[in-house]
């Protein structure tokens, strides 16, 4: 099927590189000249794993292209609108995006469009979007509008997109469920050739959901609160075990042997960032208050989250006495691993008060260092850990990469002034640090020191 798909960002391409994967013929239009020009000239615009090669034996293969956006709603019978919905001042999600597409498909297309809208969007946004297709139709245009919400994460977006658990459709129209039925046939019947893994172990048919458009708009936004106040509800935990001795780590674990709750999002951390949870989290509180619906445990979920990096600095501050004038290494600063997304990261928030504070950080990332020094063009960028960690007074673990788990902890132990790691991820156990001669702080867990033994042993005397 012919497929257009508006906008080039985590989603838009993502969506349009798997869709061309499992066999449509997909345009995808962006608005951004620079994000476009790199696209057209074989680049990439952001980091996610294997997007780059999807998307070049998909050009290849003459089954995908970029241009505009004018362009892309000309190709396709189904558009997708994965355009930003970023949070207003009020919380309230800003849809100018959307209905700057709408607008431009009323006024230019006939015959029969599928407006898809994939983006994250408050309840009713499906309705808004009917009644401007309407009022701006000026060439009898034919259309139905859908929701289709999508749930892939960064970092494996990829594989969500292609192996998803559900495909949630909302829609007043049988002739566009039909058609999204037949557009995602390849991947709820799992028949495509997959990308990524050659015996590919997620071959389970996804689930095909067919609702009506404010249920499936709901969907969405309720699934990502949910899943956010399973974050704010551990790191409240974390606090009390802080205080009254407890590893939360343990009570996750117990916790989520019951099915009922599950283990997943029991990870307590220094909280949630990126561009879904925070600003869904907002726009969903928005469109209860203004439905007349008590959403204050949602109030609470995004308090709880917001005084998590606070939580960290004080525990810092605790340790060092004087933050000012302190050397810093700061390991990570993508929103999670995986991705070079800083959007809405608790890195930005920590490294804002810490320079505020008076402390000298040097910073480190496998990919986002190029998006964080767009919003933080003051502080210092390191080509690896170490580089960050030279004559460090302490080392703050804000995101839990992979490559932090191989680390030579002697050299590491080498070059810092104080062996002092606080782990904002809880990505090590205490033993393993301390054997090196570190002393470790983490969350939700009692803090460790290193005896004289272990520096001894460090230092190579013992
Ligand atoms: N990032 C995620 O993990 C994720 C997951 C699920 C859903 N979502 C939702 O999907 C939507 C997109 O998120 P994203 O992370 O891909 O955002 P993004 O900012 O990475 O991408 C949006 C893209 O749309 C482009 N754009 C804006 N107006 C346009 C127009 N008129 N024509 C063509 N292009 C236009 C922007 O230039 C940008 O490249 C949001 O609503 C988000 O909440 C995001």
């Amino acid at each position: 099927m012919k497929i257009s798909v508006i906008g080039a960002g985590y989603v838009g391409l993502t969506s349009a590189a798997c869709l061309a994967q499992i066999g449509h013929d997909v345009f995808c239009g962006e608005s951004d000249l620079a994000k476009l020009h790199k696209l057209q000239s074989g680049g990439m615009p952001l980091f996610e794993p294997h997007l780059e090669q999807i998307i070049q034996d998909a050009r290849q293969s003459g089954r995908l292209a970029f241009g505009s956006t004018e362009e892309a709603i000309d190709r396709g019978q189904a558009i997708f609108i994965c355009v930003g919905t970023p949070p207003l001042k009020n919380g309230d999600a800003d849809l100018s995006a959307i209905e700057t597409v709408a607008r431009s498909i009323a006024k230019r297309s006939s015959g029969y469009r599928l407006v898809i809208e994939k983006s994250t969007v408050p309840v009713q946004t499906g309705s808004q979007l009917r009644k401007h297709l309407s009022v701006h139709n000026t060439n009898r245009l034919d259309y139905d509008v859908a929701s289709n919400p999508e749930f892939l994460r960064e970092g494996s977006a990829v594989t969500d997109f292609l192996h998803p658990d559900r495909i949630v459709v909302g829609t007043d129209s049988e002739r566009a469920t039909g058609l999204l039925r037949e557009i995602y046939r390849p991947i709820i019947e799992q028949t495509f050739a997959c990308p990524v893994h050659t015996d590919c172990p997620h071959r389970n048919p996804a689930r095909f959901l067919a609702t009506d458009t404010n249920s499936a708009e709901l969907i969405k936004h309720a699934s990502n609160s949910f899943l956010a106040m399973k974050i704010s509800f551990i790191n409240m935990v974390a606090n009390l075990c802080e205080v009254v001795g407890a590893d939360v780590t343990k009570v996750a674990e117990g916790m989520g042997l019951d099915p009922r709750i599950g283990a997943s999002f029991l990870k307590p951390g220094i909280g949630f960032g990126g561009f879904c949870f925070p600003k869904d989290l907002q726009a969903f509180i928005r469109i209860a208050e203004k439905s007349g619906c008590d959403f204050s445990l949602l109030r609470e979920v995004e308090k709880i989250n917001d005084r998590r990096v606070e939580h960290l600095i004080e525990k810092l501050r605790t340790e060092l006495w004087v933050v000012r004038g302190k050397k810093l290494a700061v390991w990570g600063l993508a929103f999670k691993p995986d991705t070079d997304d800083v959007r809405f990261a608790p890195s930005i928030v920590l490294l804002k008060s810490l320079s505020e504070e008076g402390a000298v950080v040097r910073a480190y990332d496998p990919q986002a260092m190029a998006k964080a020094s767009e919003v933080l063009p003051a502080v210092t960028y390191c080509a690896d850990p170490y580089e960050a960690a030279q004559g460090a007074d302490a080392v703050l673990i804000v995101t839990e990469w992979d490559e932090f788990r191989t680390l030579d902890w002697s050299r590491l132990r080498n070059l810092v002034e104080r062996p002092l790691i606080v782990d904002g991820r809880n990505m090590f156990q205490a033993a393993e640090v301390t054997r090196h001669g570190f002393q470790y702080i983490s969350i939700g867990r009692p803090s460790a020191s290193h005896s004289a033994e272990d520096v001894a042993i460090a230092e190579g005397r013992g």
